[in-house]
């Protein structure tokens, strides 16, 4: 049996991933999950990272909590899943700690990669779909519920602009699609650009 694919779905605060990875993954009926809190683990961790009014959290404790909550999803839920074939559907990946913490809060993209290919042993997503709109334009806004949302807009420019220089540095792995317009256009929009790139019936 062939080993399943790993799928994540990046980009910025309100760029609709969370919808669009929930409707692909149900489309071929993949494992849908997340980053952080996919896990038992991943949930109190999600709780601590981003919940306001907890304890301060640095830059550095903050890269290694998400690589902590990394390494328990890719252990626990995403390599048995896809060893068993079946394909897994991420909303978030290690992707964002280049872009958020790499980038954005400036430990730099080099240095947040190697801690993260430590914690996933070299589990990297197969394919990034990394919808793309400016900050703050997304089809779901900014709210402003969670610590890193609540960042300003030098912020999410900074993450904005590192995920576009991710993905020009690895065209293979990276399909960028404009994350303006309805939900059932982008969602089409995906499906076209999954569809092309591994061959699946239009179903
Ligand atoms: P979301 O999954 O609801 O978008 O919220 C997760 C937040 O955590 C979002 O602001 C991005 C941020 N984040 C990081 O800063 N680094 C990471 O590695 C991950 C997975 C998320």
């Amino acid at each position: 049996m062939s080993a399943g694919l790993y799928i994540a779905f990046e980009g910025g605060e309100g760029s609709g991933k969370s919808t669009q990875a929930k409707i692909l993954a149900k489309r071929i009926d993949a494992l849908l999950t997340l980053e952080p809190g996919g896990t038992e683990l991943g949930a109190q961790l999600r709780k601590l990272l981003l919940g306001v009014g907890e304890a301060p959290v640095g830059s550095r404790a903050e890269t290694l909590m998400m690589a902590a909550d990394r390494a328990q999803h890719v252990e626990e839920l995403v390599e048995p899943a896809l060893q068993s074939g079946r394909h897994v559907v991420s909303d978030r990946t290690a992707y964002s700690s280049l872009a958020y913490q790499g980038g954005a809060r400036g430990l730099g993209v080099d240095a947040v990669r190697s801690v993260n290919e430590w914690a996933l042993a070299g589990r990297w997503p197969d394919v990034v779909v990394l919808l793309d709109c400016p900050p703050g334009a997304g089809p779901r806004g900014r709210r402003s519920s969670d610590r890193l949302e609540q960042e300003g807009d030098e912020f999410h420019q900074l993450v904005h602009a590192t995920y576009l220089e991710l993905a020009a540095a690895e065209p293979d792995r990276f399909v960028v699609l404009e994350a303006l317009g309805s939900i059932a256009e982008v969602s089409e929009r995906v499906w076209s650009a999954l569809a092309d790139r591994f061959g699946w019936d239009d179903t």
